[in-house]
């Protein structure tokens, strides 16, 4: 059974009023929350004590943004993942296409910052997708290869089960064009296969895999029924609470009794 997920990646925006009036929103909504998907927000870092405090008790679960791939020292701005964890983060996004096109983030430095999670003991979210130009120009599985095997580089066996992959194309982030349904499974699809020729197939079937670019309440579903869409990474509708919980909604079986 694969792992479903629904996460919130808040990007540079609220500050911790802002941040506590929201967890506070979401918290009320799922007070009776019953079901095993994961849910996790990812507020800035200066929101995660705040964000920490408030959601005890709750299914939510916290993540960063970024992290560095060092492990502590003379790295003046960066964030170490030891930091995260004693915050009490299990996850963090790496890779996300914002930090590889405005701060020149590169496969190789991904892998790192990996593995450096990993030694500390969180779940990287790693992001990979393809720009509109290299979709259209119909390298999007070149691109997507080669961004799968340079972030997982020398990554164990046991590490990818600790691992979820998030397929963003770049041109649906933030643009309200998402990848229709069929473009986002095939792309998937792809994924599973290469990481079952690099692993085996079993750590490939147990792979958690989110699509993020422009989900909203009115495609989640579409996107979500997908077999291999096993969850979404969600941006700008993460920041209100009913986009995201309607979300939430979407990603878990109709027949499933779960909250207000
Ligand atoms: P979006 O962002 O949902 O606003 O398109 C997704 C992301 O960047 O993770």
């Amino acid at each position: 059974m694969r792992r479903k997920l629904i996460a919130g990646n808040w990007k540079m925006n609220k500050d911790i009023h802002e941040t506590a009036e929201l967890v506070n929103e979401l918290k009320e909504h799922l007070k009776d929350f019953r079901n095993d998907l994961h849910i996790v927000i990812c507020p800035p870092f200066t929101s995660l004590v705040v964000a920490r405090g408030l959601i005890k008790d709750t299914p939510l679960k916290l993540g960063a943004q970024n992290m560095s791939d060092k492990e502590d020292g003379a790295y003046t701005g960066e964030i170490s993942g030891r930091m995260l964890v004693t915050i009490g983060c299990e996850y963090v996004i790496l890779g996300h296409s914002e930090r590889r096109q405005y701060f020149k983030e590169t496969n190789e430095l991904i892998n790192a910052k990996a593995h450096r999670a990993h030694a500390f003991g969180l779940t990287p979210i790693i992001c990979v997708g393809e720009t509109l130009e290299e979709r259209e120009a119909s390298v999007t599985d070149k691109i997507i290869t080669t961004q799968i095997k340079g972030v997982l580089a020398q990554l164990a066996s046991v590490d990818l089960d600790r691992c979820v992959i998030a397929y963003e194309p770049v041109w649906a982030i933030g643009t309200g064009r998402n990848a229709t349904p069929d473009q986002a499974n095939q792309v998937h699809r792809l994924i599973r296969k290469l990481v079952g020729q690099m692993y085996s197939w079993a750590v490939a079937e147990r792979l958690t895999i989110l699509y993020g670019g422009s989900v909203n309440p009115s495609n989640a579903l579409d996107l979500l029924s997908q077999s291999d869409i096993d969850g979404a990474l969600v941006g700008g509708a993460s920041l209100k609470a009913d986009s995201f919980l309607s979300i939430i909604r979407a990603g878990i079986e109709p027949s499933q009794k779960v909250f207000n």
